[in-house]
């Protein structure tokens, strides 16, 4: 299989945690794309769905799912998205596509975070992919330079603002061994909007696409 097939399977698989006749947290990115694809299948049997991006909201509304805003929901008993990386405790690298803080903010309102990944995305230790900050602006350098003085570098993504209007840095050579604790040590940095690292909001379950079909880890 190829890799988006194993995107379009777990997605698929996905459906299972969804609770009819509530509402569902949606994420961002390409295996989320074929999750809203597979919901609209089903989107007379949810309430409808809370978007993590300007980019799914409007393939949720475009496939006839109800969206709606976070700011108006309470809690959500399942949020399904994707990783960019996600280790043997269910902590999570995200933000690739951009969406880290409103994936962050969406994942908080759920009682359990459905993770959806191909198996290239399974690791024994998160950081191999780049870790995305998006940060205020003015803060930047400074953040950077707080980066590099943990060896690693931060370079801002070249084009890119978030849906909030913030530039995105990408930080390479950082080990975490330790995701929660860098998580929390970031967040505590003056600019930071948010760090990538999901540990406090780590995945309740992982539904990963193998050649042999979809593996289900729990957390
Ligand atoms: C979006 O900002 C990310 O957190 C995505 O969830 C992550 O990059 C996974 O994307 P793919 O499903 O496209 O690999």
């Amino acid at each position: 299989m190829t890799q988006d097939e194993l995107k379009a399977l777990v997605a698929r698989a996905a459906l299972e945690h969804v609770v009819p006749g509530q509402l569902v947290g949606v994420g961002t990115g390409s295996t989320v794309n074929h999750f809203i694809a597979a919901l609209a299948e089903i989107r007379d049997r949810i309430a409808g769905a809370v978007s993590s991006s300007v980019a799914s909201t409007a393939r949720l509304q475009a496939l006839g799912i109800r969206v709606f805003d976070a700011a108006e929901v309470q809690r959500l008993p399942v949020y399904v998205d994707g990783a960019d990386e996600i280790d043997g405790q269910g902590c999570m690298i995200k933000g690739g596509g951009a969406a880290l803080t409103r994936e962050k903010i969406v994942a908080d309102l759920a009682e359990r975070f459905v993770c959806i990944a191909d198996e290239s995305k399974r690791v024994a230790q998160l950081g191999r992919f780049p870790l995305p900050v998006e940060v205020i602006a003015m803060a930047a350098p400074q953040v950077a330079r707080r980066f590099a003085a943990l060896g690693a570098q931060a370079t801002l993504r070249p084009g890119v603002l978030t849906d909030n209007g913030h530039p995105l840095l990408d930080v390479r050579g950082l080990a975490i061994s330790d995701p929660l604790a860098l998580e929390t040590e970031i967040n505590q940095w003056p600019g930071v909007v948010t760090v990538g690292i999901f540990a406090r909001h780590r995945a309740s379950v992982c539904l990963l696409g193998t050649a042999q079909g979809v593996q289900t880890l729990v957390f």
